[in-house]
């Protein structure tokens, strides 16, 4: 079953009846001022800083779901009929309701009684400030004679405080209204320098900044009373809850269409510049005064919203796909692409799922992360290399988050997460093969954030390994610390105590349990390490480094190899996990995948054998589960994955993060049909059909799909901010369609399904366009390449004299 449909031409889904079984959300804003929005006009928006600089409120895990938002009612003044033209929150029966989500905004239309309402909200490039761009259409036979009311809640900034500390922030709130601009200024009084305003491009009937006397006492959004009797209360906040609503009154003729524009925006006035006049306790309007004039003109809203769609045109431009499989292509082209912009932008903080009052930026998410996106903004992905590794403790080790605002690390959650450090790496040779800006390398770095303690970034990436080498356990495997990239194998916390963290609280020394999985994944790091030395010059690094990551792949094959797949990890007791021996979770996910994406076991069968008992284990219709058996009881001794229920997240739940890695081992052996399959099990447009049993977005993946153990399998959780949104398209772009940046120029090695005869890529990669077109003469996977009409050797395009801007790249296949 569907609730929607996709409209490629467009990049939008379009989602056609506002109950979908969970709200389905798109996000607005790709540079500092962003809002979560969804099909139902539902969600917040912020400032950079999710938590620290909200500008309005959402209420988490509210019933119905979904609320607080970006609400307009339109009232009929001749019946005294009013609805939600977004269907919430009145949930008044509508016509012809559609959302489009687009590439950073969304269109919610529908009809009521003859009145048609459409609005489409996005947040215009270099602004932070959004826009809300309604148009009114009278479809009757005869004059409509309508109100508007806008409405927002906002948030007293510190979205945790706002939420909890009742007894100070019910008397802290504060306005102005002045020449019908709604101005929030909480604290600006004292410490704070920045307000929110919320404007409107029509004369005012009325407006209200006071939730009480918009909606009335005990009521709720559904039916404020401003709206049923048609008459705005012209409130002034003082304390409890402020907000901004506007009235405005039309009267249009039969056929007629208004458009009037809100803008809610985020402004900052010099420290010694905050008031006007200087010695009063008013807000200093002037700054802003031009960016309000600014769009209260219709022209400068469109040139605008032309701005952001030719952005999109350019990011997208990068990298598009014609295949076989339309799910694939539509993945690649729109959607995955944009999932991967917005884990960019949100890290794992603000979504349906993330309250934004949590988590910050993830050393390790947002390396990965990186795969998705450098192609796209390679000077954005330097600037946050250089962020992330300036949260580097001097030992190497990482601070686990980090706070974007203050881009200082979290010491609330601190570090010891022992596969952090080798992200870094990871991130960097992918940051290195897209751009060869070895430059980067040599960029001075601080330490823990304390300046003086800089180093060249080469240096911490040295430094990362070293933490690996100081911390290695009794089978010579990197010990784990307070996890691995599975959060939940906590192997030294043994808790007992009910709401302790597992991740923070330790117990153990950490001498003893060890990770195969870090063990794989500094087999790769040690050697994309070694390989950045290489073509750095620096031979003696080069050989040190690969020596590294060979022993340390010989080491797994000897300690970490069960027989019929890797081994998982070894308790604190030196037991195993992840073995034939163990009663429950006998073989996961994590050591199969990155072992074989990391090459270990490739010549000697170990990795085809792994794989081939995860396909036999692990694989589900519905994508690879983590583990089996599921965990059916608490183990002190394992920690957290094993208190979920069966077959939900890190307990044998499909963890979409780690399905690619599985997809990037078969395509290094050669195997096209199982990647794509395994691809296209979880591939979110592919499940669209089954939308009742998956109940998230069609248009992103989300983090988990429930397990074969759990009631509800098939079912997705947490949406957009995970990283299988970088994982899988890495994938599918450089391993499946095989265009792979490498230092020496753009690898085309395809690996796709036998039955595939042909397709297309077009890739800009370092200002260079190549038209790559594939075609299969064989079932294998040899290829050879004709570059501008030459046949060249091996399977790296290398890059064309200087000037050239296009190449042509024929593939032969077979
Ligand atoms: C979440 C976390 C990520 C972790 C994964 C597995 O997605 O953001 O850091 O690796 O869970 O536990
Ligand atoms: C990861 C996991 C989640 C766990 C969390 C703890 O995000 O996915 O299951 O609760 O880490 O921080």
């Amino acid at each position: 079953m569907k609730y929607g449909y996709f409209d490629d031409q467009a990049r939008e889904y379009v989602i056609t009846r506002p109950d979908t079984p969970l709200p389905w959300i798109n996000y607005i804003g790709c540079q500092s001022y962003f809002g979560i929005l969804s099909a139902t006009g539902g969600g917040y928006s912020y400032y950079k800083d999710a938590r620290l600089r909200r500008l309005t409120r959402g209420r988490y895990n509210n019933v119905p779901a979904d609320f607080g938002g970006r609400y307009v009612y339109v009232r009929d003044n001749a019946s005294g009929d009013y609805w939600s033209p977004s269907w919430m929150p009145t949930q008044t029966t509508l016509e012809d309701y559609s959302c489009r989500h687009g590439m950073g905004y969304s269109t919610i239309s529908s009809k009521r009684a003859g009145i048609r309402t459409s609005t489409r909200y996005f947040v215009p490039l270099d602004e932070t400030l959004e826009i809300w761009q309604v148009t009114v259409t009278n479809e009757r036979l005869e004059a409509a004679d309508i109100s508007l009311f806008s409405s927002v809640e906002f948030c007293l900034w510190d979205a945790q405080d706002d939420a909890t500390n009742f007894q100070r922030n019910l008397s802290t709130g504060q306005v102005e209204v002045d020449d019908g601009v709604i101005y929030h200024k909480t604290e600006y009084r004292e410490r704070r320098n920045h307000f929110a305003y919320f404007s409107c491009s029509e004369e005012l009937d009325g407006f209200d900044t006071q939730r009480e006397d918009f909606l009335g006492a005990w009521r709720g959004w559904d039916k404020p009373v401003a709206v049923e009797e048609g008459r705005s209360r012209n409130s002034i906040a003082h304390g409890w809850s402020p907000i901004g609503s506007q009235h405005v009154k039309l009267r249009l003729e039969p056929g007629e269409s208004r458009q009037i524009v809100y803008v809610l925006g985020y402004h900052e006035n010099d420290k010694d510049d905050k008031f006007d006049p200087p010695n009063s306790q008013t807000l200093n309007k002037k700054t802003v005064a031009p960016i309000i004039a600014k769009y209260r003109d219709i022209a400068n809203v469109e040139s605008a919203f032309d701005a952001l769609r030719a952005h999109w045109d350019q990011l997208l431009g990068v990298y598009q796909v014609t295949s076989p499989d339309q799910h694939a292509d539509r993945m690649v082209n729109i959607w995955n692409a944009y999932q991967c912009m917005a884990t960019f932008n949100m890290s794992r903080s603000a979504s349906s799922f993330e309250s934004g009052i949590g988590r910050g930026l993830g050393f390790r998410d947002s390396n990965q992360d990186l795969l998705g996106f450098v192609h796209m903004v390679p000077s954005r992905a330097r600037e946050r290399i250089l962020d992330i590794a300036a949260t580097q403790l001097s030992s190497g080790g990482a601070y686990h988050q980090y706070q974007p605002l203050t881009k200082k690390g979290n010491n609330d959650i601190g570090g010891d997460f022992n596969d952090d450090p080798h992200w870094l790496i990871v991130g960097v040779a992918a940051y290195l093969k897209e751009t060869g800006d070895f430059s980067i390398l040599d960029a001075p770095v601080m330490f823990d954030c304390l300046p003086g303690t800089e180093e060249p970034l080469y240096e911490h990436l040295k430094r990362s390994i070293q933490y690996a080498q100081d911390r290695i356990g009794p089978h010579g495997l990197p010990l784990i610390g307070r996890a691995d990239w599975n959060d939940c194998l906590n192997l030294n916390c043994f808790s007992d105590t009910p709401g302790e963290s597992f991740q923070t609280s330790t117990s153990k020394d950490g001498k003893v349990a060890e990770s195969v999985f870090i063990a794989g994944l500094m087999v790769l790091s040690a050697r994309e390490l070694s390989d950045i030395a290489a073509v750095s010059g620096k031979a003696e690094d080069a050989s040190y480094y690969a020596k590294l990551s060979a022993d340390m792949s010989a080491t797994i094959c000897e300690h970490g190899w069960d027989g019929d797949w890797f081994l998982r990890a070894y308790d604190d007791n030196g037991n195993k996990i992840g073995s034939k021996e163990n009663d429950e979770g006998k073989i996961y996910i994590e050591s199969q995948g990155f072992c074989a994406l990391a090459g270990v076991g490739l010549e000697d069968g170990k990795a085809r054998k792994a794989l081939d008992s995860v396909a036999k284990h692990l694989a589900t219709p519905h994508g690879i589960v983590l583990q089996q058996p599921a965990y059916s009881r608490y183990y002190i001794e394992y920690g957290e994955i094993s208190t979920y229920p069966p077959g939900y997240k890190e307990n044998a739940g499909i963890f979409c993060h780690n399905n690619p890695w599985v997809i990037i081992g078969e395509v290094m052996q050669g195997n096209g049909d199982a990647a794509f399959d395994y691809y296209s099990r979880i591939c979110p447009s592919a499940r669209e059909g089954i939308s009742d049993v998956h109940r998230l977005e069609p248009y992103v993946y989300a983090q988990m799909i429930a397990g074969r153990d759990a009631p509800s399998h098939g079912e997705a959780k947490n949406s957009w901010l995970t990283g299988t949104a970088a994982w899988n398209y890495y994938a599918i772009t450089q391993w499946i369609y095989g265009i792979r940046p490498e230092y020496s120029g753009l690898r085309v090695a395809p690996v796709v399904p036998e039955r595939w005869t042909d397709f297309k890529v077009n890739r800009v990669f370092r200002g260079v366009s190549y038209d790559i077109s594939v075609t299969r003469k064989g079932a294998g996977n040899a290829v050879t390449l004709t570059v501008d009409g030459t046949v060249i050797e091996g399977d790296i395009v290398p890059p064309p004299v200087n000037g050239v801007q296009s190449v042509k790249v024929e593939a032969v296949l077979g």
